[in-house]
């Protein structure tokens, strides 16, 4: 597969040896296509993002970042991969430090990356006001704290900390579960614009298979540790070819339309 920014290849992973949470796993993500990853829970969703941001190695198998062996040891390709893969969670409250200030937070992975050594002060703080404004939050957000926002509010934040280094793909688990329902289209729309006007490539876990209708062209359909599904988004959710899809489409609540 030429192009993938990543690529899972015969990914098995156990927590506990010999009980594989993951089970010959093939995905590639290639530039440009958001990818939906839905399954029940436990079903390892979250196992597969934590192995695609290098936090789990495979236990077999592996992991490509750009076409080639993702090897964290080499100082510059971990850095290249830690500009490139960002990610946002679940839960806004969690993911944001409460005694950070908007602009600090926001900053934190240019500083981290060493992205803003060397550079005037003007540069970073046009890097974080270009990430804010892109997420729908103007400038007057910068000097304010966490607690002053709402969940929706904190979510475009973690989202534009995740988008400040120009990062290739967003890898986002459940990123609208925590929120209401007006909110959650909101954010999706953020992502979607996002991935338009950024080129930034997607791949999002979640329940809800409208959001992934709505988000990604493709979707990937995990039951125990395997893909079950695999395919355009159209096809995997109109014409499920098991059952498990067609029972997780009927469970699953979706978003009025
Ligand atoms: N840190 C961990 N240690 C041991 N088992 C884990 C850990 N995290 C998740 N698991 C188990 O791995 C399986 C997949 O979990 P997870 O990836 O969180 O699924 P999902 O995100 O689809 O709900 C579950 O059975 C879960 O209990
Ligand atoms: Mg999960």
């Amino acid at each position: 597969m030429t192009n993938s920014i990543l690529e899972a290849r015969n990914v098995i992973f156990e927590y506990r040896h010999g009980f594989p949470t993951l089970k010959d796993i093939n995905i590639a993500f290639p530039e440009g296509q958001n990818i939906g990853i839905v399954g029940e829970s436990g079903s390892g969703k979250s196992t597969l993002l934590r192995l695609l941001l290098g936090i789990h190695r495979p236990s077999s198998g592996e992991i490509l970042f750009m076409n080639k062996k993702l090897d964290l040891s080499d100082r510059e390709r971990s850095r290249e991969f830690r500009r490139s893969v960002q990610v946002v969670f679940q839960d806004p409250y969690s993911s944001l430090d409460p005694r950070q200030r908007i602009d600090r937070l926001i900053a934190e992975p240019l500083r981290s990356l060493g992205l803003s050594k060397g550079k005037l002060e003007a540069w970073v703080n046009a890097q974080i006001a270009d990430a804010l404004t892109s997420v729908g939050l103007s400038t007057d957000s910068l000097l304010r704290y966490p607690s002053e926002f709402s969940g929706g509010q904190r979510q475009r934040i973690a989202i534009a900390r995740a988008i400040v280094c120009n990062p290739k793909i967003l890898l986002a688990d459940e990123p609208v579960s925590a929120l209401d329902v007006t909110t959650r289209v909101h954010i999706i729309e953020l992502l979607s614009q996002l991935s338009k006007t950024r080129g930034l490539t997607i791949a999002m876990v979640s329940h809800d298979l409208s959001v992934v209708a709505s988000l990604c062209n493709q979707t990937i359909v995990l039951k125990k540790g395997e893909i079950v599904e695999y395919g355009n988004t159209a096809g995997v959710l109109g014409s499920p070819s098991q059952p498990y899809t067609q029972k997780l489409i009927e469970s699953l609540p979706r978003l009025p339309h």
